[in-house]
């Protein structure tokens, strides 16, 4: 029989929270898991401005007819022109190319195929800790994954020496995942100073960025976090960027994002993009058309796009307010939890410093669901839960 010798996979961390989450049945449960924002109200509201385009496209899309492996063009070339700009010199220099996936993760699974295409020993460095699903795709695809440091969870400690002095182990043509903005998991970044540090320690080395920009809007606005993505595509020869429309167009189940390809030259980048849409063509031969369309019409339609724009300021505000307020009650209710480094942070997630018991406290006695390595999504605290959420974890430090 071929389908008798394997073993149960498990659950994905982050989506085995939700799993349990919706299996909860108690009244007071709260959602801190998946990385999905939520409103003041606790909803995951469509925005106004995608139901705008949504409605526009209802009145006036002609066909269906199939695109291309490459998906929307207008969309690759405006979310091109979001992520690094059209004045940037690759871009200049007929070297990038952006093409839309299915969802960022798509991004990430396309562009690590192509690594693998032109380099099966390459090395992934990945983040310790980092979002799960980038050490699943490297494995499912036989690369090695090697973990750089980054944070220190339970001491609530960005590790940017340690960072730096792992990556100079790295070897020439090694691929680095770098999160854009918005770390996830731990919500901290470089600032522009480190950055820069580390493209120069990058090109030195020889080291590909593989830069996952899952977050564009949630750290400090649009246009400013977008300067990592600029940096790497500029001081490097050659770059990936994957990005997604998942959280900034709310538009998660759509499945809306795009991976970039940055060559070192203008010859080499049609051979390089003809093997990445190759991958694209043997894996679901085009990406779907809704969500990408939608955001091409409002990133197309200048209106439309200051409406969106407002919309993330609004989402991205709410969730630093959550931030404030989330130490704020801590400082008040359990002084010495030393919980300030919250609202330092950018993004959704953050960790809470607590010992793998307090954990399962908060989840099985308290039903505040988030991952078991104690990563939370700050989006998902509202003014009506917050204080359910800070007594739980104030009445751990209540001996
Ligand atoms: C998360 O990290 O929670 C999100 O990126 C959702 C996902 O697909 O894991």
């Amino acid at each position: 029989m071929l389908f008798s010798g394997l073993a149960p996979m498990g659950d994905d961390p982050i989506l085995m929270v939700s799993k349990m989450f919706r299996a909860c049945e108690n009244p007071n449960k709260v959602d801190l898991g998946v990385g999905v924002y939520k409103d003041a109200e606790g909803n995951t509201a469509i925005l106004n401005s995608v139901k705008k385009a949504e409605k526009y496209l209802v009145e006036n899309q002609a066909t269906k007819t199939y695109l291309s492996p490459a998906g929307n063009p207008e969309f690759n070339q405006l979310v091109q022109d979001m992520m690094i700009g059209d004045d940037h010199v690759a871009v200049k220099e007929n070297r990038v190319s952006t093409f839309q996936t299915p969802g960022g993760t798509g991004g990430v699974r396309i562009g690590l195929e192509f690594v693998k295409t032109c380099n099966p020993n390459a090395n992934i460095w990945i983040s310790d800790p980092t979002w799960p699903n980038h050490t699943a795709i490297t494995k499912s695809l036989g690369l090695t994954p090697k973990p750089y440091r980054y944070y220190d969870i339970k001491g609530g400690e960005f590790l940017y020496e340690g960072m730096l002095e792992d990556l100079s182990g790295a070897k020439e043509g090694d691929v680095v995942i770098l999160h854009g903005c918005c770390h996830n998991a731990s919500g901290a970044d470089l600032s522009k100073e480190q950055w820069n540090e580390l493209a120069d320690l990058m090109k030195e080395k020889g080291l590909i960025p593989f830069v996952d920009f899952a977050y564009q809007g949630f750290g400090n606005g649009i246009d400013e976090d977008s300067y990592a993505a600029r940096l790497m595509a500029e001081k490097l020869p050659e770059a990936l960027i994957a990005s997604s429309c998942s959280k900034n167009f709310a538009m998660y189940r759509d499945r809306a994002g795009a991976i970039t390809l940055v060559s070192s030259s203008e010859e080499l980048h049609s051979t390089n993009a003809s093997h990445l849409l190759g991958a694209v063509r043997a894996n679901y031969s085009m990406p779907p058309d809704h969500g990408a369309a939608v955001a091409a019409h409002i990133l197309g339609t200048p209106d439309l796009k200051a409406e969106w724009i407002n919309e993330v300021d609004e989402m991205r505000n709410r969730v630093k307010k959550m931030r404030t307020l989330f130490v704020e009650l801590m400082n008040k209710k359990a002084p010495n939890s030393g919980f300030g480094y919250i609202a330092e942070q950018n993004g959704m997630f953050s960790y809470l410093t607590l010992s793998a018991e307090q954990i399962q406290t908060l989840i099985n006695d308290h039903y505040i669901f988030f991952m078991a390595n104690g990563r939370v999504n700050m989006a998902g605290l509202t003014e009506d839960n917050i204080e359910y959420v800070t007594d739980a974890i104030a009445s751990l430090f209540i001996s």
